[in-house]
């Protein structure tokens, strides 16, 4: 890489991108107590990412707009791999106005959105993605059968990979208006809030438990007899019906941990950077290195809490 490409950097505060953003108007607080370290960055690649971070957050705002509006209206409800499994117009006219809103601003950028994903595009998630590579992965709206039910338990999720690593995560609750978003390396927020998990040392027993249900039948009965083996020692065990909330809640210490099986790129994508900027940790349900795939997912707050999880669920 070119040396004129290069920026050294002592100090980062609040990253130009995000100095004009705002939430129903009002400017966030300043980050400046933030990062503090030495940085090396391609300075193309550092201002692709400002912008790639500005767009997601606009765009999670929208479409977090349209959910928030047609909460239990939903005209169209069908079932997709399960009956458990929905999808409503309003899932597809959220994911087309995502997928062409970052076509038309990054047209050389991949897009892998839950309602438009094609096997050929999961195939390249599968086969690796090459380093200067950023790829979209976006679930339009997670909590869809909260959203059909009226229930405001349903956030958008768009996360960003720069080659293997999410870069970017964004995730939406337009019900309460809490925006959780993480950039690699620069710490996790909650309405431009420093967010960080619960301490190491929280033991299960003080600790609140959330679980979620997979849509197919026999993942269900996986995850009933996970349940079963961490409930009698946990504090609570929650669901509430949206991967992405469960896992930013990690992130911000509301609750200790996370697990599910059979979750898609897009259920996660975004918040496992969220979790680990948060100093947490996400695995899948062994203890193993969680590929952009997904599959069962672990999150906690990286602490003695997620290895004794795993020693209760693993295989
Ligand atoms: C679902 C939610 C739910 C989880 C399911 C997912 P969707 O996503 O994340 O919490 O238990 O496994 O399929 O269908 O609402 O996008
Ligand atoms: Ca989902
Ligand atoms: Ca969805």
């Amino acid at each position: 890489m070119a040396m004129a490409m290069l920026r050294v950097c002592s100090h980062w505060t609040l990253r130009p991108a995000l100095l004009s953003t705002t939430v129903h108007g009002a400017p966030w607080k300043s980050r400046t107590s933030h990062v503090r370290r030495l940085c090396v960055r391609s300075l193309s690649v550092q201002d692709e990412g400002n912008a790639v971070e500005a767009l997601a957050m606009d765009l999670a705002l929208k479409a977090g707009a349209m959910i928030k509006d047609k909460s239990g209206h939903a005209l169209q409800v069908d079932t997709k791999e399960s009956r458990f499994d929905l999808v409503t117009e309003v899932d597809k006219a959220c994911e087309d106005f995502l997928r062409n809103q970052v076509q038309e601003k990054f047209p050389d950028h991949f897009y892998l959105g839950e309602e438009t994903a094609t096997e050929k595009e999961l195939e390249r998630l599968r086969s690796g993605l090459k380093d200067s590579e950023w790829t979209w992965i976006v679930d339009p709206i997670d909590g869809t059968l909260n959203f059909v039910a009226g229930m405001p338990l349903s956030v958008v999720s768009i996360g960003v990979a720069l080659g293997q690593n999410m870069e970017i995560g964004v995730v939406y609750n337009p019900f309460n208006d809490e925006l959780f978003y993480a950039r690699r390396g620069q710490g996790a927020y909650l309405n431009g809030i420093p967010i960080n998990v619960l301490p190491h040392d929280t033991e299960l027993e003080d600790s609140t438990v959330s679980v979620g249900f997979p849509s197919k039948p026999e993942w269900r009965l996986r995850m009933l007899e996970a349940i079963g083996k961490v409930a009698p020692s946990a504090r609570s065990v929650r669901a509430l019906g949206t991967a992405a909330l469960h896992m930013s809640y990690v992130g911000a210490g509301r609750i200790g941990c996370f697990f599910e099986h059979n979750l898609k790129p897009w259920d996660v994508a975004a918040a496992r950077l969220i979790v680990e900027e948060a100093g947490g940790r996400v695995t899948d349900m062994n203890g193993n290195f969680l590929q952009l795939t997904a599959g069962s997912i672990l999150a906690s707050n990286g602490g003695v809490l997620h290895d004794r999880i795993v020693q209760l669920v693993s295989d």
